[in-house]
């Protein structure tokens, strides 16, 4: 069985979180998929962040909501990454498809919109996933599990995985119910039987952000079916030596 080592918000132990230079990155250090998160801005385009404000990534004050896609591609989220770096932008939904279609990647789309609903999102985000000829390698996400029965609504064929701190919260009767085909939990509060759990009910398990080799290892020898992480080269040598 092969694991799935996930790039979180691209290669962002090394390169600006979210950006197409993490993302580049993480392909060419061997990852298997990509996770970013996606919000909308205020005229209503998917946008790559993770926080629902610019302050952390750009040092700006504010919402991603309140600036326009124009507004926010022209925010400097590169600064703190050295000389080699120096600007890395917001990249667009649309401009990381375009490049996902070009290679072989899996992609990981979080919805982040536990804090602010964001009308349409699912389906503009479904309708690009689709435009770009992705949707078999693509999984989607969220805090939000009332969003991820709207995914399925719009696209019954949908591959959807809700996000559970804890597996306590998230018992396989509940995932299906949900219509998803696979769980992405915090590796911290995950056990061996959980997972032997899940993947009997036929439920992939891919723990969210699994940075520290003995973590990887354990997940690895449970037979996990992905790891998310900010690390994906050394999780993927790891992969290779088990
Ligand atoms: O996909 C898992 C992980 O990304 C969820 O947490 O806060 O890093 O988006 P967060
Ligand atoms: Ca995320």
């Amino acid at each position: 069985m092969s694991i799935s080592i996930i790039a979180h918000r691209g290669y962002s132990s090394k390169y600006p979180e979210n950006t197409m230079l993490a993302f580049k990155a993480a392909q060419k250090a061997g990852a298997d998929g990509i996770e970013t998160d996606v919000q909308l801005s205020k005229d209503g385009v998917p946008v790559l962040i993770h926080d629902e404000t610019l302050n952390r990534v750009a040092k700006v004050n504010g919402y991603v909501k309140d600036f326009t896609l124009k507004e926010l591609i022209e925010i400097n989220v590169g600064k703190g990454f050295g000389w080699r770096i120096r600007k890395a932008f917001i990249p667009t939904l649309e401009e990381l498809l375009a490049w996902i279609a070009k290679t072989n990647l899996s992609l990981n789309i979080e919805l982040k919109n536990s804090q602010f609903p964001y009308e349409s999102m699912e389906a503009k985000v479904i309708k690009m996933v689709h435009h770009y000829k992705i949707a078999d390698r693509t999984i989607y996400s969220s805090f939000n599990h009332e969003s991820l029965l709207k995914i399925n609504k719009i696209d019954s064929n949908a591959e959807t995985a809700p996000l559970c701190k804890k597996l306590k919260t998230c018992s396989w009767q509940y995932i299906k119910t949900l219509g998803a085909s696979g769980v992405h939990p915090n590796y911290k509060y995950l056990n061996k039987n959980d997972v032997k759990e899940m993947q009997k009910q036929n439920i992939k398990v891919r723990p969210y952000t699994v940075n520290q080799k003995m973590a990887i290892k354990r997940l690895i020898h449970w037979n996990i079916d992905g790891i998310i992480t900010d690390q994906p080269r050394k999780a993927k040598r790891y992969v290779y030596e088990e």
